[in-house]
């Protein structure tokens, strides 16, 4: 595997794709819980831009290890599967479909196996050196873009038009995810919970690669006493402010 720092793009990359002029890159950063994957799409539909939901290229790195019963420890295998199916998105729909060897792989993104294993598996640098590179090229292609996850404003699009870092009390974002397990039909204590969304903080924010971190140039906004459509208001209102003209009113 060629070792390839994550931190910039490659030169080759810099040198043959000159930043487009109507270019607008949007990330969204931030913990689970404050709302972020609505609100990304929310945003992306409002500014008729294309929608990065990177946490699933993630889920489906890990559902694809686990189907394949591969060792989750195994980083450098798990990167070949994921390299091996080719995950791509069917952008004409609404949200974009994730397809691993073509076909659809939505289903297996919320099962809780998948949901338990993902954080471990999206701190393993092999697997992240993969899905950056694809979330670059796509970058690349869809270059007027909203793209949500940890990484995006500090790793990914690092040279992003407009950075935002969304945040929330942890108790409200405890509580966001015990609404979200309810209305999955799954038993939520609160306590547990709770300490479900710490450790995942923790992880998420101290691990070697790609940590969770609030880029120094992000707009950083508390979610925990808005609504979903005032948060969108605001991000569009961050956007309009920063890139005028480039962003449709
Ligand atoms: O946003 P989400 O809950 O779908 O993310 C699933 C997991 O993937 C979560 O543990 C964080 C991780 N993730 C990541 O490490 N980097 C990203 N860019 C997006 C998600």
């Amino acid at each position: 595997m060629t070792a390839r720092p994550l931190t910039s793009p490659p030169l080759s990359v810099q040198a043959l794709h000159p930043r487009p002029h109507d270019r607008l890159i949007v990330t969204i950063d931030g913990p689970a819980g404050t709302g972020k994957s609505t609100v990304a799409r929310d945003l992306a539909r409002r500014l008729g831009v294309d929608f990065l939901d990177t946490g699933a290229m993630y889920r489906a790195a890990t559902a694809l290890a686990l189907d394949a019963r591969a060792d989750l420890d195994d980083a450098f295998a798990i990167a070949d599967l994921v390299r091996a199916a080719d995950l791509t998105f069917r952008w004409q729909d609404d949200p974009p479909t994730l397809l691993a060897r073509g076909r659809s792989i939505m289903h297996r993104l919320r099962d809780p196996d998948v949901a338990s294993a993902v954080s471990p598996v999206s701190a393993l640098a092999p697997v992240r050196e993969v899905l950056v590179e694809r979330q670059r090229r796509i970058g690349e292609v869809h270059a007027r873009l909203v793209s949500e996850g940890r990484d995006q404003g500090s790793v990914v699009f690092f040279d992003a038009d407009v950075k935002v870092y969304l945040d929330a009390h942890i108790k409200v974002r405890a509580a966001r995810r015990a609404d979200q397990l309810r209305a999955a039909g799954r038993p939520a204590d609160p306590i547990a919970v709770e300490r479900e969304v710490r450790e995942r903080d923790e992880r998420d924010s101290t691990r070697a690669v790609g940590p969770l971190v609030c880029p120094h140039d992000a707009h950083r906004l508390d979610t925990s006493d808005l609504s979903q459509p005032q948060v969108v208001d605001r991000l569009a209102e961050i956007v309009h402010a920063r890139v005028g003209g480039r962003a449709p009113a």
